[in-house]
């Protein structure tokens, strides 16, 4: 692996304690970092990491820093394992922060979290207006748990200064009502996901409550500058803010919110352990041996069960390749992890019908009698089972149709420390900024797509070490993401000048 020179958890402490003292953090987001769910033995409890690249990236900054992170408790023993204060200490095996849960009722989940954020923002925010929903009841508790939200975070800064940094779309009315009570805590907001053109965010009905509840922040941060300069724009176009386009702020009411990109990442170095610990060259060696005998190739995917990630036009190029290409029959046998995901929404199940149904094809069209072309498997892997897979593997395909970073992008990159994957990426994923050694694909031309496959298989070992190695040079650390949001939140609050930022672009 190429040495790679950057901040490291102790950097974070000190970023965090230069720029706050000792105000506590206050995480804020929908989804825990663990679940606790009861087992199949009588009283037993086990502990699940729910996937997903927000918990991904933020659990190994919590274990550093400390602090309170706020989340619904979805596991069903959560309940069992909480104080009396609805807090448990986590991660279970060395306790380092506080998880505090809010408890969600079924019209919540319904209207809240299937309704508002992911049948309307979500696939708004993914550039796919034809598949939101609106409904009124959806909008009122969305502003309902925004609110019960808030009031955790008011009830945990009791008595003391706070950092309060608010996470995703399902929490864009939280700062707004801290601020309301709490007009002395900094507040920041990161939002993962992307940011559409204003002539998307506009068929919002709510749009301008929307806005106004995220410029109460002190600081947005989005994935790419394309995604924060829409949101500058909607600030302007929706709620007519008046807008700085030096320092990229927008001011409303007399508050002003300072606008800025932050490109997330992972925690390299616990992907590299995860990927080279003992006995991970055997577990290698089984997973290539029993996916492709006789020096096949194998190909992966790990992806979330969603229609932004791209699997029916992933299928569709695999289809291609063993019908233009057919010397790959038996030769090339790809592996996809499809985590199920949302399930209780109509546009994910039948996602997920579609996904079955294609994957029955390619194999009924190409499979012979001792091969089967893909194999999917419907469960969510722990990172150390997915650090040997992506190490296994000979090529991973993200075929994003829009993602606001894609956080299994890096994590495969980082996990070549044999030197032999090669990326296809999809140029729609906020991560083809970064990663540009790897082949970047137009999932909407899934031909194009299958010659790029096919081009990336016959690659050199010598040519897929480059690659690799100029990929690796490019990834930034999730502690280097972290300390430049720190770094930028903490000259805000301490009202010092503020680095330049780049042009528009
Ligand atoms: N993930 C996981 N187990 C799985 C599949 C995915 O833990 O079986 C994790 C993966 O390691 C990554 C995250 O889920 O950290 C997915 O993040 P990404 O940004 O790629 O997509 P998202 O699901 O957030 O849209
Ligand atoms: C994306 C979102 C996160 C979300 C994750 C998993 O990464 O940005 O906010 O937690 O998907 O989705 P879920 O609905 O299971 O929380």
């Amino acid at each position: 692996m190429t040495e790679i020179i950057g901040r490291g958890p102790d950097d974070i402490v000190r970023s965090y304690r230069e720029a706050f003292g000792d105000d506590r953090l206050i995480v804020v987001s929908n989804r825990e970092p663990y679940e606790h769910r009861w087992g199949e033995d009588v009283g037993e409890v086990l502990v699940k990491r729910p996937a997903g690249g927000l918990t991904s990236a933020l659990d190994p900054l919590m274990q550093s820093v400390g602090g309170v992170w706020i989340a619904w408790g979805s596991g069903d023993a959560d309940a069992a394992v909480v104080n009396q204060e609805d807090r448990v200490m986590v991660p279970p095996e060395d306790a380092r922060y506080t998880l505090r849960r809010l408890w969600l009722d079924q019209h919540d989940v319904n209207r809240y979290y299937l309704g508002y954020s992911n049948q309307f923002l979500w696939p708004l925010c993914h550039y796919r207006p034809a598949l939101t929903r609106v409904r009124a009841r959806y909008w009122e508790r969305y502003r309902r748990v925004n609110r019960r939200f808030a009031d955790a975070v008011l009830d945990e800064s009791r008595g003391g200064g706070a950092a309060v940094w608010i996470q995703d779309y399902h929490l864009a009315l939280a700062a707004a009502h801290v601020r309301s009570k709490r007009p002395d805590l900094s507040l920041a907001h990161f939002w993962h996901i992307p940011w559409p053109p204003v002539e998307i965010f506009e068929v919002t009905p709510q749009a301008g409550k929307l806005m106004r509840g995220l410029l109460a922040n002190d600081l947005m941060g989005f994935q790419l500058p394309s995604h924060r300069n829409n949101f500058l724009r909607c600030a302007l176009t929706l709620v007519g803010a008046e807008i700085d386009w030096e320092r990229h702020t927008a001011t409303l009411d007399d508050h002003t919110c300072h606008v800025r990109d932050f490109p997330i990442s992972i925690d390299i170095d616990s992907f590299v352990e995860a990927a080279t610990r003992p006995g991970s060259d055997e577990a290698v060696a089984r997973l290539r041996d029993r996916y492709c005998p006789k020096d096949g190739q194998l190909g992966i995917g790990v992806d979330r069960m969603d229609y932004s990630k791209g699997l029916p036009e992933k299928l569709k190029t695999l289809d291609f390749l063993f019908e233009r290409y057919p010397e790959y029959r038996e030769r090339f046998t790809f592996v996809q992890v499809g985590v199920p995901s949302r399930t209780d929404i109509e546009a994910y199940d039948e996602l997920t019908q579609k996904v079955d149904r294609l994957v029955w094809e390619v194999n009924d069209r190409h499979g012979t009698p001792g091969w089967q072309p893909i194999h999917l498997i419907k469960q969510s892997l722990p990172a150390e089972r997915l650090a040997i897979l992506y190490r296994a593997a000979d090529v991973c395909i993200v075929a994003s149709l829009r993602d606001g970073m894609n956080l299994v992008a890096k994590e495969f990159v980082v996990c070549q420390t044999d030197e032999r994957g090669v990326l296809l990426l999809s140029r729609f994923a906020g991560a083809a900024r970064e990663l540009g050694h790897s082949l970047q694909v137009n999932p909407y031309d899934p031909e194009d797509f299958a010659r790029i496959l096919r081009d990336a298989l016959a690659l050199s070992p010598e040519r897929r070490a480059e690659l690799v190695r100029a990929n690796q040079a490019e990834l930034r650390n999730i502690y280097d993401w972290m300390a430049d949001i720190f770094d930028t939140w903490g000259r805000i609050r301490n009202g010092s000048e503020l680095d330049p930022v780049e042009e528009l672009s």
